[in-house]
């Protein structure tokens, strides 16, 4: 088994139907397949848990199975290793990174954190295991309001690394929080004036827009939120028609929730294409998770030192979480 690439290269056997075999390999394996709203729809169809960064590190923690196969970019099959050391944490390619996440190297953050002495560092979850070894607690856009409110209003915070999602939280909180200039070059992208065209087309559709967007695009939306609170408030609203501004796989889970309304994707301000999606996040596909789940590779490794350091500021966000009521 050759996994150079970062992930199994081996073939696959002629002829097999690679979902019915990915679904006998997993309870062979005794594995969880756990994915992101923004997998492929393929992806989502099989998996036992789909759900934002937030519910994927509290599911991590809470399931028996000792091996997660975790559908997603690596800084969340991070996170589950870090919480559950014991377990086989597989991410079917480990090339699915995060240009939020390599937007703020660990050495330099450091750098940051020591030009700001007497500050309390909040890390959004998009960060690698070194970058939350550093922080006092992680937080997801599942959380971060809530967890910036709990602290004292003088105390001194840094947020790092999306200054979208940063300065979203400061103007929302009164806060004057210290934020690191890193994005996310998926919701950079949006384009605002074609989403006024798409208002213009549908001007009954409410617009939902991921707060790691751009603040133009925040300005006109109706409703800003975790992939969760956008797919729950297209649930819960009246509204028939929602423009979405966020990774376009969310649309899968929105239509299949709610089959009677039309979610219309965002467009990039690049090319012809009219949804905008994660590279990163569509390299898992089918081929991929039938022989990680065979071959139980490639594993994420995490070193005991720096996992030590990381596991205390995302135990600590799924503390406030659950005591806030935000996860149960
Ligand atoms: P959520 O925490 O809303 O799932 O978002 C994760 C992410 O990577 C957004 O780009
Ligand atoms: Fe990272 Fe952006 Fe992809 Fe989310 S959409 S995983 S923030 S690159």
């Amino acid at each position: 088994m050759n996994v150079e690439k970062g992930y199994v290269e081996a073939p696959i056997p002629a002829g097999i139907d690679l979902k019915e075999e990915i679904l006998k390999l997993k309870k062979e394996k005794n594995a969880v397949i756990m994915a992101h709203f923004y997998q492929r729809d393929e992806i989502q169809e099989l998996a036992d848990y789909i759900g934002d960064s937030l519910a994927l590190a509290q599911l991590a923690q809470k399931v028996e199975a000792p091996v997660i196969v975790l559908c997603g970019v690596h800084f969340m099959g991070e996170t589950a290793k870090i919480l559950c050391p014991e377990k086989t944490v597989i991410v079917p390619d480990l090339n699915a990174g995060c240009s939020l996440s390599d937007s703020c190297p660990a050495p330099e953050f450091e750098a940051f954190i020591k030009e700001h002495p007497g500050h309390t560092v909040i890390s959004y979850a998009n960060t690698s295991a070194a970058v939350k070894a550093l922080t006092d607690v992680i937080v997801t856009s599942g959380n971060a309001k809530q967890i910036v409110d709990s602290f004292p209003e003088d105390e001194k915070l840094i947020f790092g690394p999306d200054r979208n999602l940063g300065n979203y939280i400061n103007s929302i909180t009164g806060r004057e929080m210290v934020v690191w200039d890193g994005y996310c070059e998926v919701h950079e992208k949006f384009s605002i004036e074609k989403i006024i065209e798409l208002k213009q087309q549908y001007p009954g559709a409410k617009v939902l827009v991921h707060p790691e967007c751009p603040k133009p695009i925040r300005l006109i939306a109706d409703k800003i939120g975790s992939t969760k609170a956008l797919l729950d408030f297209a649930v819960q609203d009246d509204c028939k028609q929602f423009i979405v501004a966020t990774e376009s796989g969310i649309l899968y889970e929105m239509k299949r929730r709610c089959p009677e309304k039309e979610f219309i994707p965002a467009p990039p301000d690049d090319a012809g294409c009219a949804c905008n999606e994660c590279a990163y996040m569509k390299l898992i596909t089918l081929e991929k998770l039938y022989n990680s789940l065979k071959y139980l590779a490639p594993a994420i490794e995490v070193d005991e030192e720096t996992r030590v350091k990381a596991v205390r500021p995302i135990e600590r966000m799924l503390d406030i979480s659950t005591k806030l009521g935000l996860i149960k």
